[in-house]
């Protein structure tokens, strides 16, 4: 990745799919799954990654800090942690990002009257807590970034209050954000553009970034962020995907092309390498078991597919007829060199490394025995087929329960029946057999019985990586403890979707165990080795 540059004309891409991403119901990552994405935003180019919410829970604080350390260098991004504006969240986020070259603590307090009533305070009591919230955080670290949330529904004079006491007591980012998606892109940027110009000591030529952070409930998040962009914000809080609470927020990849698209009009640039986008939108939602949109802009499947005969007689002539970027751009590439059953060792490790993926060793003959047997099903191995078999291959949370083998009898009888052996952390081996309503009904069952965390299948995705019968079949779940506490996802990839979908499940499974803390205590039901047959539905 090319060093970050910066110049007036420079728009800071602050990366937040780790903290408001992470957020949405079923995201919950592993620490290590955090790490992994967060060094990947690195090699996107962003410059800031909102690493976490150290004051949420223990974990959350290790993953911040590992996340400092490792992939805040000097030439990496900035790593900044979330907190309120409360003390003892303040210095929990300073311990999540002290030991990165450089640390951004970011503090926030609601000061829309819904937002101050839920808190329970006055406009005065606010601007003490603003107060106090700015001073602690510039005590530590010399770059503070305030949020007035719900801005959006904040009076404009309060707001300038908010922000001029963020300024006098050291906020050199002032970020507004519309937390419930609710303003429209004209009034927004009326609003921006008072704001820069009445806040005292933060307008143009100050060392004050103005930033927006947009959700996107009424559909209009990347409009709003552009709207802010237009009129001076030169910080925007974008996620990978638009994940993020509820409708989720600005997607980095609609903003970042917009940008490099219409050059010509924003004259801004930003430090993003957008040949990395698809290889982090795909590990992305492949890790948080979130599947994107076919149409979705710019990452979804048919973002760039031409349908009707029209257009593809068009593309074909010239494809700027309807192409105003190219695939190439955003890393979707139709590779010149077609892997099949014929190719060896050196020619896929050459592609995966085309790809971003440095495989050697025992890994390369891992991926390869996966792609021989992908081969030899099917004529021509995919960039995306690769990137399916990587994840599935390298990409597993902490295994309590690990796939030993599945068999499945189903058909017209109408007793779909699965066998199921698991070996367990312990080394124990599980063989549990039940019936379910179909063949993936009664695998679930049958994996329930032997690990004993009660869940629900709140979705069920399955999709083929590439068009043909023979295609490999995604498979991404997503399930949630009996009270709806807790939300995970899990991913598989295979040629069988019955194994996609039983990898996609233990993975969720896995994950589950782990965001309930079990690991240590669950206790598998039935004996080791024990065939115990379910004969009838639960
Ligand atoms: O949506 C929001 O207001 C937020 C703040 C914490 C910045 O996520
Ligand atoms: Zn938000």
């Amino acid at each position: 990745m090319s060093k970050r540059t910066y110049d007036d004309n420079t728009v800071i891409i602050f990366d937040t799919t780790l903290r408001d991403g992470e957020q949405s119901p079923g995201a919950t990552l592993s620490s290590a799954e955090k790490l992994e994405i967060a060094r990947q935003l690195s090699n996107l180019g962003v410059d800031v990654i909102e690493a976490g919410f150290p004051a949420a829970s223990p974990d959350d604080l290790k993953a911040v800090q590992r996340i400092a350390q490792e992939i805040g260098t000097e030439d990496g991004p900035t790593i900044c942690g979330l907190s309120r504006a409360v003390e003892s969240d303040i210095l929990t986020a300073w311990e999540g990002v002290k030991d990165a070259a450089k640390p951004r603590i970011h503090t926030f307090l609601g000061t829309s009257p819904q937002h101050l009533a839920m808190v329970g305070i006055t406009q005065e009591e606010g601007l003490e807590r603003i107060r106090m919230g700015v001073t602690l955080a510039k005590s530590l670290c010399d770059d503070v970034e305030f949020s007035p949330m719900d801005a959006g529904r904040t009076d404009m004079e309060y707001l300038i209050q908010a922000c001029t006491v963020a300024v006098e007591c050291g906020a050199t980012t002032l970020n507004i954000p519309d937390t419930v998606g609710y303003v429209m892109p004209a009034e927004w940027e009326e609003k921006l553009e008072q704001l820069i110009s009445e806040t005292p000591g933060a307008g143009p030529g100050s060392n004050v970034v103005w930033s927006v952070h947009c959700h996107n409930d009424l559909g209009l998040a990347t409009a709003n962020t552009l709207a802010g962009v237009k009129v001076g914000v030169r910080q925007v809080e974008v996620t990978i995907n638009g994940i993020g609470e509820r409708a989720g927020n600005t997607s980095l990849e609609e903003v970042v092309m917009a940008l490099h698209t219409r050059k010509s009009f924003y004259k801004l640039r930003s430090n993003i390498d957008s040949t990395q986008i698809m290889k982090t939108s795909r590990m992305v939602s492949n890790y948080m078991g979130m599947p994107i949109q076919p149409n979705k802009a710019i990452v979804g499947a048919n973002a760039f597919a031409h349908e009707s005969g029209i257009h593809q007689d068009g593309v074909l002539k010239d494809a700027d007829n309807f192409e105003i970027m190219t695939p190439e751009s955003v890393g979707l590439h139709q590779s010149k060199l077609v892997l099949g059953k014929h190719s060896g060792r050196h020619a896929l490790r050459v592609r995966l490394e085309e790809l971003g993926y440095k495989v050697e060793g025992d890994a390369l003959n891992q991926i390869f025995g996966r792609f021989k047997i992908l081969a030899d099903a099917k004529k021509n191995v995919t960039d995306a087929d690769l990137e399916a078999l990587m994840t599935d291959e390298f990409h597993k949370p902490e295994e309590f329960f690990t796939l030993g083998d599945i068999q499945i009898v189903c058909g017209t009888m109408g007793m779909p029946t699965a066998t199921v052996r698991l070996l367990s952390g312990a080394g124990e081996e599980i063989i549990v057999a039940a019936v379910g309503t179909g063949p993936v009904d009664a695998a679930y069952r049958a994996i329930d019985q032997i690990t004993n965390c009660p869940n629900t299948l709140i979705e069920y995705n399955v999709h083929s990586v590439t068009e043909g019968i023979d295609a490999l079949g995604e498979v991404t779940v997503r399930i949630q403890t009996p009270d709806g506490s807790r939300v995970v996802g899990g991913y598989g990839a295979d040629s069988d979707i019955i194994v996609s979908s039983v990898k996609a499940y233990m993975a969720a499974v896995n994950r589950l165990i782990a965001a309930l803390g079990q690991g240590e205590t669950i206790q598998p039901e039935g004996d080791a080795a024990t065939i115990n047959v379910k004969t009838s539905q639960e």
